[in-house]
């Protein structure tokens, strides 16, 4: 098989049979278009106050979720950016599902004792080198000695002086979440539902809790501001019948989402389909125009172009190209390629990435019997097999 592999001039498949998400390692490229109106927005508001959300639209399989991924993995990070991002997938209506995904993420132990290490709490009466074994033996002499109510207390000040919360209530929270990581190292949905007993959120001000967390998380994580990457949102705003009450919650939490981007160092991309961007702006249009700036933010994926096509596939091949390799950019592919595809399998990124992944694969399991750089009814012949039907209605 490994010699199957290098008679193509690669190392393995570059191209994921499922066609979905992004590939494991390598460098992620995106086509110059996809780039552009994002570095935009981007550049254009990290200096200036103003809503900073941004919708992804585009059809199934057209590279939403690869697009997030790319945000996630080489845009945000960037020095002269340094924004921490967040990915969530399908999360629910309600804006505590946020909360509940985004603890999940990070994890109880490592939020409260990357807080503690940044607040360094001293308790009255002790030098700071009594806790140089950190947090956990902190959090052990609190309880030990009952020193709770000293520990809050302490906790809440600092994080007003941090100004990372001023609300009483809000700060007591926080200071509870860190010491009662204790007993109960992990986040449980119901500690996020606000009136529920023992929630960590205060009832009635969920934002500004909201807020609250995310300057931890930046202060903690040193970064210049916060990003929420939403996947497929659509699965909300499409569910079969929307409640009017789900759909009241929806347009709450997008409301909540907007007006903290505004007041924050904090940053929204949410992907959806056309369709669900359509149903969103139906259920409140001034919302919607609000939140895509009048579709200054907004970006709806175009098909790929026989250029990026190409871009695309050469790609993926360098990547995973055997040492040394000395050869067409697009072998085991023929130089024209693009005029052999249909174009409805070429304009979409996944029938694109499928098309070519079996195409390797076989080949790899065929061997000689197949001819490289493979033929035109070789290509045509898994293309008409993976999507027999010419599409018809676009
Ligand atoms: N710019 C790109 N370069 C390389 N591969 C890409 C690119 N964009 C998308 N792909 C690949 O195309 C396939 C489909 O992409 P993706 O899963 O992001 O689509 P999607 O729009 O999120 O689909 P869905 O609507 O099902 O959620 C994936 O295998 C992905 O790795
Ligand atoms: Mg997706």
């Amino acid at each position: 098989m490994a010699n199957n592999y290098e008679r193509l001039g690669l190392k393995y498949n570059p191209f994921e049979p499922a066609a979905s998400g992004i590939p494991v390692s390598g460098e992620l490229w995106i086509p110059e278009r996809w780039k552009l109106p994002i570095q935009k927005f981007l550049d254009t508001l990290q200096h200036t106050p103003g809503p900073k959300a941004f919708a992804i639209l585009g059809e199934y399989g057209s590279g939403k979720s690869y697009l997030l991924q790319w945000l996630a993995r080489e845009e945000l990070p960037k020095e002269s950016r340094r924004i921490q991002p967040f990915l969530f997938d399908n999360p629910g209506v309600q804006f505590y599902d946020l909360a509940n995904q985004l603890f999940r993420q990070v994890g109880r132990e490592e939020f409260a004792k990357s807080l503690w290490e940044f607040l360094s709490p001293i308790l009255p009466g002790y030098q700071p080198s009594f806790f140089d074994k950190g947090f956990r033996d902190w959090l052990f002499y609190v309880w030990k000695h009952r020193r709770e109510s000293d520990a809050i207390r302490v906790l809440s000040n600092k994080i007003q002086e941090y100004s990372i919360a001023t609300d009483e209530e809000i700060r007591h929270k926080l200071a509870r979440l860190l010491i009662e990581t204790y007993d109960k190292p992990y986040f449980e949905y119901k500690d996020f539902v606000a009136g529920k007993r023992g929630s960590l959120v205060a009832e009635g001000e969920e934002a500004p809790y909201f807020a609250a967390v995310l300057r931890a998380l930046k202060l903690t994580g040193n970064a210049e501001s916060i990003a929420f990457l939403i996947d497929e949102f659509e699965e909300i705003s499409l569910q079969k019948r929307l409640t009017k009450r789900q759909a009241h919650e929806y347009l709450a939490t997008m409301k909540r989402l907007l007006r903290l981007t505004e007041k924050e160092q904090f940053w929204i991309f949410v992907a959806m389909t056309p369709q669900a961007a359509e149903v969103t702006e139906k259920l409140e249009p001034a919302l919607w125009q609000r939140f895509i700036s009048q579709g200054e933010h907004k970006f709806e994926i175009p098909p790929l172009n026989d250029n990026e096509v190409i871009n695309l596939i050469g790609n993926r091949l360098k990547q995973a190209r055997i040492n040394n390799y000395i050869g067409d950019e697009l072998y085991p592919f023929p130089e024209n390629l693009t005029t052999i595809l249909r174009e409805d399998i070429k304009s979409s990124p996944r029938r694109l990435v499928k098309v070519c992944s079996i195409s390797i694969a076989r080949a790899v399991i065929e061997g000689d019997t197949i001819k490289i750089p493979f033929s035109e009814n070789f290509l045509e012949g898994i293309q008409q097999e993976l999507y027999p039907f010419q599409k018809t209605d676009e």
